[in-house]
């Protein structure tokens, strides 16, 4: 089976189209999933739950999803600053009035975590499992400096051996490391990359009888139509400099 992982789109349509017309031109994909945190920082919350429900890709509860469902008091995102706390209350603020009742129901029904069978329910074989942070909480960072006993631990809560994969995002940072023959993979984002490089990412994985195969891809999009809709809105220029430098501005 070949899947495309995709996470974190927050808000971004654009993004997002050019991430589905890549799959689409590529023409191989058996499935599209999602990693959660569909809305958030720009100005698409509605237009992207559409789209994916439109396309009938399923996915999970990313922390943002699952506090806007919940009209929770933040958005559980980790600020290192004061400024990026306050950027923070900003997004969270607008994303929570603008996110309409569909919308919210929607992300209301999104599940914690999604366990797929490529080769089918009826057979042994490998396993997909999909969380948008950790299996415990989807405000928690697997960042690629977390050791292998971490993994392992993981691993462990859901039940995966050799030869299974799991796949989250959250950290906005993709990766991809093998501990006991499993597959741990950070899928990056399609909508706010923080790896210094401003093009929509996802990742195609193919899973079945042979060796998982992963590869990372980026993708161009129409940041213009994205920074005119935050610019629109009237959001700070903080969101339009961090989506031109991939999370890195000077
Ligand atoms: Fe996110």
């Amino acid at each position: 089976m070949r899947y495309a992982l995709i996470s974190d789109i927050h808000a971004n349509l654009p993004a997002l189209d050019a991430v589905l017309a890549d799959i689409d031109a590529r023409g191989d994909v058996d499935a599209i999933v999602h990693a959660g945190d569909l809305v958030g920082y720009s100005t698409f919350p509605n237009e992207v739950v559409r789209r994916l429900a439109e396309r009938g890709i399923a996915g999970v509860a990313g922390n943002y999803d699952s506090t806007v469902a919940t009209g929770y008091k933040h958005c559980g995102c980790r600020s290192e600053t004061p400024r990026q706390e306050e950027l923070a209350h900003i997004s969270y603020e607008y994303t929570l009035r603008t996110t309409n009742g569909a919308s919210k129901r929607a992300l209301a029904a999104l599940p914690f975590s999604l366990d797929l069978k490529p080769m089918g329910g009826h057979l042994a074989g490998p396993r997909l499992v999909l969380v948008h942070g950790t299996p415990t909480l989807n405000t928690v960072y697997w960042t690629a400096d977390r050791d292998d006993a971490f993994c392992r631990k993981m691993a462990a809560l859901v039940g995966l051996g050799s030869g299974d994969v799991i796949a989250f995002g959250h950290t906005h940072k993709p990766w991809h490391r093998i501990v006991d023959g499993i597959h741990f993979i950070n899928t990056g984002s399609v909508g706010r990359p923080k790896d210094g490089d401003w093009r929509a990412g996802y990742v195609r994985l193919e899973l079945g009888a042979g060796d998982p195969r992963v590869e990372f891809v980026r993708v161009e999009y129409d940041i213009a139509a994205t920074i005119a809709g935050i610019r629109a809105a009237g959001l700070p220029e903080d969101f339009v400099t961090f989506l031109q430098t991939g999370g890195k501005p000077a």
